[in-house]
């Protein structure tokens, strides 16, 4: 019996990050998960392998699926890629907000006007990216100021939220106010082996610097018992509702 039996989760916080190379391995995991207990983040790498027939297979599941693909072109590909997406029945999608205001609007409408109307977030900028990666593409304006600027020009378009770093979610909430959504990677429980993450926050933290959403990769799908993990980590933070 899982946690899930004894508690109803309404809302899963915890969104798994499917990081495998092909559907089997992806699907081998999924098999030990509960979708009351989380999501599922599927990205560039798995989306391209296994394409939308693995996406409709987690969906049919009933694993909330964020598709993670970061749409940056022209607004009508974006919208039309957004349109595609949502027609898969995802739960939550997102673009790059530096495609700018009007391609970020054309997405958005092109998810209000699909029948499952997922969740449209967007990137800011890239964590794997500093002052210095900024400056070489042209923009010299201070990192956080530009990722400020990038989330209020994603609210200003209509959309749900931003990705971020939790470390940047207490300075976000405040600015962007509490219905905006922040969906925050370099997740580590109490304890549990860095990998190639730098800055890392707890579960508990990310939620208490006002997260919404917490992407979880390898604490989960590299534990001998991805299920426990996944219960240890909603122990942590006290994520059941009575
Ligand atoms: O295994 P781990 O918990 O580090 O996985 C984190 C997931 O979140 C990966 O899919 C990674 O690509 C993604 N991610 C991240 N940092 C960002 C954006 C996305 O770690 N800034």
């Amino acid at each position: 019996m899982t946690l899930a039996h004894d508690a109803k989760i309404h809302d899963p916080k915890i969104i798994v990050a499917l990081d495998y190379a092909d559907a089997t391995s992806a699907l081998k995991l999924v098999e030990q998960l509960d979708p009351a207990l989380c999501r599922l983040k599927v990205g560039k790498e798995l989306f391209t392998a296994a394409g939308p027939k693995l996406v409709e297979q987690l969906v049919q599941a009933n694993f909330g699926v964020f598709l993670d693909l970061k749409f940056h072109d022209i607004p009508n590909t974006v919208a039309k890629a957004c349109t595609a997406a949502s027609q898969l029945g995802v739960w939550m999608l997102n673009v790059h907000a530096s495609g700018g205001l009007e391609m970020m609007q054309a997405a958005q409408q092109a998810v209000q006007s699909s029948e499952a109307k997922p969740i449209l977030i967007a990137v800011t900028v890239l964590t794997s990216m500093n002052q210095q990666t900024l400056n070489q593409i042209g923009i010299h304006t201070d990192l956080t100021t530009h990722v400020q600027n990038l989330a209020k020009l994603t609210q200003q378009a209509g959309l749900a939220g931003v990705v971020c770093s939790a470390l940047e979610a207490s300075m976000l909430r405040q600015e962007l106010g509490n219905d905006f959504c922040l969906v925050t990677p370099g997740i580590r429980p109490a304890n549990a082996n860095q990998d190639d993450q730098s800055r890392v926050v707890t579960p508990a933290d990310a939620l208490k610097n006002g997260a919404s959403y917490l992407v979880i990769g390898r604490p989960i799908t590299k534990a001998i018992n991805p299920l426990k993990a996944l219960e240890a980590i909603h122990a942590e933070c006290k994520l059941f509702n009575a």
